[in-house]
């Protein structure tokens, strides 16, 4: 709740600093002095705002009410054209933030050399990144493992293209512009996600359906609700969790898909 009031009251005293300062400006015009330019004008709400929420704020708020004033006033001096364009890469970046509710965040080193004993200890020869992002984490891989088979998948346009890219000269690594939850997981056996809590009770069953019986799951940071994991490896600040398919007994559909 205090926390709410302050936001409440720092975008408040940001509103009036802006106000006064206008009101100042109009009344230095009106006693004969120049027209203040909008940077002055700006830098002088800055300075109200700070010095009227010094007192009553959190200290990071000096800074924000310093400097919002000044950050309005250049944005308004940008053509609109620039905004659009910041919309549009935004949403290329991060289109499946708003469809899958999964953003971008990309995996650390640690991670990759996580990934990479997993892949020499687990005999896997087919690995897939389900929302493989710019690529980096497959790239890596791949060139390390030139032997073994590496699979993306991903529908952010821009991040697909920069995959695409990262990987044009590596003949063992395929970057595919398509949503996982429509593609078979059978070929690979072994699937990589770094996705949100959101997906893991949907990305565990499709596991469970469709990959083969050996194979693994290894999901940065985020668990399956319910489950747990069956094995757990430091990656950096992260931990990579391993979770395989359930013991029970196959229809002989699922035999003969297997
Ligand atoms: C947190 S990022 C991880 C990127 C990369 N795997 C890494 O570890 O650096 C998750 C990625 O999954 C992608 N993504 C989310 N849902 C997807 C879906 N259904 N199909 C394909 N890509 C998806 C997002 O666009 C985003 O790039």
């Amino acid at each position: 709740m205090r926390r709410y009031f302050s936001i409440l009251a720092g975008f408040l005293i940001l509103a009036l600093a802006m106000v006064i300062a206008l009101m100042l400006s109009g009344k230095v015009a009106q006693w004969g002095g120049d027209v203040m330019p909008g940077w002055a004008i700006a830098s002088l709400a800055g300075l109200i705002g700070m010095l009227a929420g010094w007192a009553i704020l959190p200290a990071w708020w000096r800074g924000v009410l310093l400097a919002a004033p000044l950050m309005i006033w250049g944005g308004l001096q940008l053509h609109p054209g620039w905004f659009l364009a910041a919309a549009v890469v935004l949403i290329l970046l991060q289109y499946n933030a708003v469809r899958h509710r999964v953003p971008l965040y990309r995996s650390g080193r640690a991670v990759i050399g996580a990934l990479a004993r997993r892949i020499e200890a687990g005999d896997v020869i087919r690995f897939a990144d389900i929302g493989c992002g710019d690529g980096h984490v497959l790239a890596a891989l791949a060139r390390r493992f030139p032997e073994r088979r590496f699979t993306g998948f991903e529908t952010a346009p821009l991040l697909y293209l920069i995959a695409r890219w990262r990987c044009r000269h590596l003949e063992n690594c395929r970057i595919h512009f398509r949503d996982f939850w429509n593609t078979s997981w059978r070929d690979f056996d072994a699937v990589y996600a770094f996705l949100s809590p959101e997906p893991m009770l949907r990305v565990w069953r499709k596991l469970q359906r469709e990959l083969p019986t050996s194979g693994k799951l290894y999901s940065l940071s985020f668990e399956v609700p319910g489950m747990e994991p069956d094995a757990l490896f430091g990656a950096g600040q992260f931990d990579l969790l391993c979770y395989g398919k359930l013991n029970r007994e196959l229809t002989a559909a699922e035999k003969s898909a297997d």
